[in-house]
């Protein structure tokens, strides 16, 4: 049986925090949509699709000796993709630790056939699916100092996607 995966950013509980007072803010309410629940909020690094128990044993073993150097990230720039409706918070700025984590990354689930997606990485974090744009939304930055990646699967419920961290 194959599982869906993907490696990600976790938030730590302050990050999160933060991130949920900005979703309950009435700019981004009156946006609509799906807010995404606190619990799954993340950053996706790659996403690798349907995963089989022997491909995944190879993933975490190889992810197990990756040395993830600290990346700060300061998401400080609100965004929008019309479709399908998905409001974003994501860092106006490329950090090189950032870049190299991801280069690095990419290097290691290529050599066990995993490609990145051709259409070249983007860092963002999903607010609300469905919504609409926000407007005049002015908040303060929000600093996450992530300190390791995580390999999280997605199980697709009736209610919508629910994330676990594997390792
Ligand atoms: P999204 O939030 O913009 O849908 C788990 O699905 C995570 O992987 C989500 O962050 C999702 O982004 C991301 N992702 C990237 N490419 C994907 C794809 N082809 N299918 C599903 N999820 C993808």
């Amino acid at each position: 049986m194959s599982r869906r995966l993907f490696v990600a950013l976790w938030p730590d509980a302050k990050v999160r925090h933060e991130l949920t007072m900005l979703q309950a803010r009435p700019e981004i309410r009156v946006a609509g949509g799906r807010t995404v629940s606190p619990k799954n909020i993340h950053m996706t690094l790659q996403f690798l699709g349907d995963v089989d128990a022997s491909q995944q044993r190879a993933l975490e073993a190889r992810l197990a000796e990756f040395v993830f150097d600290l990346v700060t990230l300061t998401l400080d720039r609100m965004g929008y993709w019309s479709r399908p409706g998905i409001l974003w918070l994501g860092p106006r700025k490329t950090s090189h630790a950032r870049s190299i984590a991801l280069q690095r990354l990419s290097n290691q689930l290529r050599a066990l056939g995993y490609r990145a997606d051709g259409r070249g990485f983007k860092a963002y974090v999903t607010l609300a699916r469905d919504a609409r744009p926000a407007k005049h939304f002015v908040f303060n930055p929000v600093t996450w100092y992530a300190e390791t990646m995580v390999l999280v699967v997605s199980k697709r419920l009736p209610e919508g996607a629910r994330y676990k961290v594997l390792m």
